[in-house]
């Protein structure tokens, strides 16, 4: 079984990701259309993920953190986020590249958020944005679909919400908290998001949220029973520098390879080893002569 859309020319697209879900029985052991979901940043990566047949391409605002060194991702700017949303873009061919819209980007107006949301879509070429919150988003979402622009809702631990939290916790391990992430859910879900991650929370609240939607759910941290999964691309690839989460899981160790390989340029430049001959160029015979048989100043 393949896990690629039967749509067209296989192109990821909203209504292909929508109808994931009724593919799906959680709990079933049939399970190749769950959703992958890849947050990348550049180019090159995008186009290997895209090649590789990831579903939806996320240009997190985890940016912020991953590729441009801040603490949190509450600086992240909307060029910032623009820039590197038309870098993916320029990368996928096939999967859906959602952008998330910044901290401050949508906060503050109604009017304002629409028309950041229209830059992404305009100006950057994402099929779909990427809003943080629940309940408190549902006429930001509305507005948002009204105006032809797809939603991924992101609900339970929200990084944009980190001084709000108190830090980066694990969300509702109690019924109250768990009632009110499975209130968020069915808001986002009714204002007409598409998807709707669900990161960092009991395995258990995640799968009943899940039952309870008729959008797909997208989990980190949130266990195996999410219709799809989503992971940032360099904790995938021991790219980071802060302590990895338990559910990041690693499928490679580039870190170590990127330093190996600049260690070992080093030792060539240094010993004179690189480059060699072959791989320098060299004077057609006249003016071979001519460097050959030149006079000093
Ligand atoms: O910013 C991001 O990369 C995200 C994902 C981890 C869901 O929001």
């Amino acid at each position: 079984m393949t896990s690629l859309p039967d749509a067209g020319n296989g192109k990821v697209t909203v209504p292909d990701i929508l109808s994931r879900k009724s593919l799906l029985a959680v709990g079933s052991a049939d399970t190749p259309r769950r959703i992958t979901c890849i947050a990348a940043y550049d180019y090159p990566t995008a186009r290997l993920l895209d090649e590789a047949g990831v579903d939806i391409l996320l240009v997190g605002d985890s940016l912020g953190i991953i590729v441009l060194g801040y603490e949190s991702t509450l600086p992240v700017t909307i060029e910032e986020m623009l820039h590197h949303t038309r870098a993916v873009r320029r990368g996928a061919q096939r999967a859906l590249v959602t952008a998330d819209m910044p901290f401050g980007s949508y906060h503050v107006d109604l009017g304002e958020a629409l028309r950041n949301a229209v830059r992404f879509v305009k100006e950057a070429g994402a099929e779909a944005v990427k809003v943080e919150g629940g309940e408190r988003r549902i006429e930001l979402i509305a507005r948002l679909v009204e105006i032809e622009i797809p939603v991924m809702g992101h609900i339970g631990l929200t990084p944009q919400s980190l001084n709000a939290l108190g830090g980066y916790r694990v969300q509702g391990k109690t019924p109250a908290t768990a009632e009110q992430l499975l209130r968020d859910a069915r808001a986002v879900e009714a204002a007409g998001a598409f998807a709707v991650v669900l990161e960092a929370m009991p395995r258990e609240l995640a799968a009943d949220i899940t039952r309870e939607l008729s959008i797909p759910t997208i989990g980190i941290g949130a266990g195996p029973d999410c219709d799809g999964q989503v992971l940032v691309l360099h904790d995938m690839l021991g790219l980071t520098f802060r302590p990895q989460p338990k559910f990041a899981r690693r499928y490679a160790d580039l870190g170590k390879e990127i330093s190996r390989a600049a260690q070992e340029f080093c030792a060539d430049v240094r010993s004179g080893r690189f480059p060699s001959d072959e791989e320098s160029y060299h004077a057609r015979l006249p003016l071979q002569d001519h460097v050959l048989t030149r006079k000093p100043n």
